[in-house]
């Protein structure tokens, strides 16, 4: 057990690409462990979730933190204790500082509900990403599980899975099915990690410990 590699999920919202990823660890499709669920929105769905599971939780609310920075180091103080070796964002809807990109290098991934390097960046999040898929008429969409760098949505793509657009479609019902491919492809980019699988960041070669 202990050689598992370690996760922190960091959730704002209702966490159900949290709960995927909880679903098949316990059906052991996938052999991660979830050493923290951390959100900066008290009361958020993911937070429910969690204890449902019985996983440490913690809420570190952005509004009680006078920089991003102060906030990004109760964060990083959190996630370092907890001892976590990668971080993924499921629906982590702010954006962080130098110090917490640099303090982790290589280890904090994302998924996003498009097909990056479209529809990405600040502003696309949620479902303004689809509404703007929509908007432009587009026939496919998708989700991209990325490496987080200092650029907002831009890190190296670990994979993508897509979906067609229907004539029919609305925001919602684009959303329910980009994030059924959600589901999937974060567990799969996650094992993909943990199995040592990826050229760059976390890999066999990877000291397990964070930078000081
Ligand atoms: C997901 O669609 C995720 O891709 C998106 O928020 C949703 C969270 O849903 N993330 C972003 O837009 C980040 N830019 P969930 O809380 O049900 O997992």
């Amino acid at each position: 057990m202990n050689d598992k590699l370690k996760i922190a999920c960091l959730a704002s919202g209702g966490g159900t690409n949290l709960q995927a990823l909880i679903d098949n660890i316990e059906s052991g499709r996938l052999d991660v462990r979830i050493v923290a669920v951390i959100s900066n929105v008290p009361g958020a769905g993911a937070l429910a979730r969690a204890q449902k599971h019985r996983l440490p939780c913690f809420v570190v609310n952005n509004k009680e933190y006078a920089s991003r920075q102060l906030f990004d180091r109760e964060l990083a103080a959190i996630i370092d204790r907890q001892e976590a070796q990668l971080i993924c964002l499921c629906g982590f809807m702010r954006i962080f500082s130098p110090f917490f990109i640099d303090h982790y290098p290589g280890r904090i991934i994302n998924i996003h509900p498009a097909l990056l390097p479209a529809y990405g960046g600040k502003g696309f999040y949620g479902h303004k990403v689809h509404e703007a898929v929509l908007a432009s008429g587009e026939k496919v969409s998708g989700c991209t599980v990325h490496f987080v760098d200092q650029e907002v949505d831009h890190g190296p793509i670990i994979l993508q899975r897509s979906v067609p657009v229907l004539p029919e479609d609305t925001v919602d019902t684009l959303a329910d099915r980009v994030l059924k491919e959600e589901h999937l492809a974060y567990s799969q980019a996650i094992g993909m990690i943990a199995r040592g699988e990826l050229e760059i960041g976390l890999n066999k070669n990877t000291p397990l410990k964070a930078r000081p």
